[in-house]
């Protein structure tokens, strides 16, 4: 097995956590750092991380979730997604255009393209897509964690309005989920879950009937 199959097969959602264990801001932007590689629709980054490593302001998410774990964690990381991120599309791609990888005529090309293919589709699924977009970069953010000997649970169970408020987080930003981050406590563990085997859940060229 690679590496990467253990980390995989070893990650768990972790139930709880030791507590009084610190996690140091350059640790995360380490993390942070190499997190930044994670794809995304037009290369828009629609994700942003909201740390929480102060007492008082994890409190506010354990008042939004009622989710114990959350006062163990040693981070509480609020993943969200940007709605507007295609607004930024020349901001990303300026650096491109300076570099002359992009002529002036392609780059105004690919601002207006982006623009409009968010524009057609609407809030919805501008919505849609910066769930998208963070979900996949917080997958990558739980395993880069995992490899530097940290645990996580992805978390969805709490109110994301009084979140949004507690925390003064505006509103072109939705709350994808929670990731708590910690050392696992040894005390409390789950077994695996039951996991659907491949023919249930991968169809080749066509679904397959229910
Ligand atoms: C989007 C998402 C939301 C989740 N929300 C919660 C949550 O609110 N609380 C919790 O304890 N676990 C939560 N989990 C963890 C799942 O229960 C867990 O991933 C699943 O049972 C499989 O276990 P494993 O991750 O240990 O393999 C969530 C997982 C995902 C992917």
């Amino acid at each position: 097995m690679s590496e990467l199959d253990n980390l995989i097969k070893n990650r768990r959602s972790t139930v709880l956590f030791e507590e009084g264990i610190e996690i140091s801001e350059s640790e995360l932007e380490e993390m942070f750092a190499l997190n930044k590689f994670a794809p995304s629709a037009f290369n828009l980054q629609h994700t942003h991380y909201l740390v929480l490593t102060d007492d008082a302001q994890k409190e506010k998410v354990y008042e939004a979730s009622q989710q114990y774990k959350v006062k163990t964690a040693s981070a509480v990381i609020v993943v969200l997604g940007d709605v507007n991120a295609h607004h930024h599309i020349r901001t990303i791609n300026e650096g491109l255009l300076n570099l002359g990888v992009l002529t002036p005529f392609q780059y105004e090309q690919e601002s207006q393209s982006v623009t409009e293919f968010y524009e057609t589709r609407g809030r919805f699924f501008q919505r849609e897509d910066a769930i998208r977009n963070a979900s996949l970069s917080a997958m990558q953010f739980m395993l880069i964690a995992q490899d530097r000997g940290w645990d996580t649970c992805p978390m969805i169970g709490f109110n994301a309005e009084e979140l949004q408020q507690s925390l003064n987080i505006p509103g072109h930003y939705v709350p994808a989920m929670l990731i708590t981050i910690g050392k696992k406590s040894e005390s409390k563990q789950r077994p695996r879950g039951y996991r659907k085997p491949i023919h249930e859940y991968v169809s080749f060229n066509k679904m397959h009937a229910e």
